[in-house]
């Protein structure tokens, strides 16, 4: 059986890729992920603030004692929580690169076009077979256009592109208001792959301390929905491979995604909730999936419930919102 894949002009031993999370601070949890199966590793995020932060002191060696130190550094939050800066990171993927033979793929999270980019250089320097740039951006501004949002990502991808050789994929929220139409731009200014969808982390209220609080919660397998039904009409009309990435916490949702036409299916929360083994667990259902059903590769599955494969292309638009409507059953009188 050929679970072979190619994602971004690599080509991956199967489809299921470890994405960014916290398990990558650890050399030797990139070891484990390896030795668990992962196909590829993305590294935790670097983000463009820690960049600036750390540039705006040293600045401030150089200029000590200039009045405008104190402010500058008072835009960044507080860093004394992050444990890496710019240079940890790149150590840190140094020695993955070296310890391990599949790819890992470096992060940056950023929303400007300004210095921090040549960081995608430094790690491709550093042995990342790729760049995953994550453009988590809430436009709160209320005079900012949608054109201008869109115009913002394409312009910071451009920039991390022109600073590396090595393939560049776009993590992407699903908050345009045309996914295709972006998808189509991104794939025309040089993504190599688009990673569907980015999961905002959206603040909460706490009443007792009167607090807006942060609250990550894990995914559940219900999120996938959102990315396949993008993955499936996207599939096949644009250039750029796709990832899928939200809500795998089962084979199941790994066979579904690619169907639809992912080329690879990343996971985070599946590994935080079960353990680095869950890759294994993964890797093996979707082997025993595709012999029960009788696939021989992963190639000639994919896509195979894409729109374009679909026998009701409709299935996917408007149409099936009407019939998903009326087919439900009220179970009160
Ligand atoms: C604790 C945690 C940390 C994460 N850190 C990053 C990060 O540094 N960069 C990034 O692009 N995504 C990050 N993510 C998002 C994941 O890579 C993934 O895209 C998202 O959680 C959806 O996939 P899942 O349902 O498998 O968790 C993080 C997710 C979690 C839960």
């Amino acid at each position: 059986m050929d679970l072979r894949t190619t994602y971004m002009g690599i080509e991956l031993k199967h489809p299921i890729v470890a994405s960014a999370s916290p398990l990558s601070e650890k050399l030797d949890n990139i070891k484990r992920m390896e030795d668990a199966g992962a196909a590829a590793v993305v590294m935790f995020s670097l983000f463009e603030e820690q960049i600036k932060h750390e540039h705006a002191a040293i600045e401030h060696l150089i200029t000590s004692g200039a009045e405008s130190y104190a402010e500058s550094l008072s835009y960044f939050p507080d860093f004394d929580d992050y444990d890496t800066g710019p240079d940890e990171y790149l150590n840190l993927l140094r020695q993955a690169a070296e310890a391990v033979d599949i790819p890992v793929i470096g992060s940056l999270n950023g929303i400007t076009n300004e210095g921090w980019v040549n960081m995608a250089c430094m790690m491709q320097d550093a042995g990342a077979r790729a760049i995953e740039l994550n453009t988590y951006y809430i436009p709160a501004h209320l005079y900012m256009t949608g054109r201008e949002v869109e115009q913002r990502y394409i312009e910071v991808l451009k920039a991390v592109k022109e600073s590396v050789t090595i393939p560049v994929a776009l993590k992407l929220s699903p908050f345009f208001s045309a996914i295709g139409n972006m998808a189509r731009q991104f794939d025309e200014a040089g993504a190599d792959a688009l990673v569907l969808f980015n999961r905002f982390y959206q603040p909460d209220f706490d009443l007792e301390r009167m607090e807006v609080v942060p609250d990550l919660e894990l995914s559940t397998p219900s999120e996938i929905r959102l990315p396949l039904l993008w993955i499936a009409v996207l599939h096949g009309r644009i250039n750029a491979s796709i990832a899928a990435t939200r809500g795998v916490h089962s084979p199941v949702e790994v066979v579904k995604y690619l169907m639809a036409g992912a080329d690879v299916v990343m996971t985070t929360s599946g590994l935080l909730r079960h353990g680095i083994g869950f890759l294994t667990t993964l890797v093996d259902g979707l082997q025993a999936w595709m012999e029960e059903k009788q696939y021989t590769s992963v190639t000639q599955m994919r896509g195979s419930m894409s729109q374009t494969n679909c026998l009701d292309s409709s299935a996917f638009e408007r149409a099936n919102y009407i019939k998903i409507l009326e087919s439900y059953a009220p179970d009160y009188e």
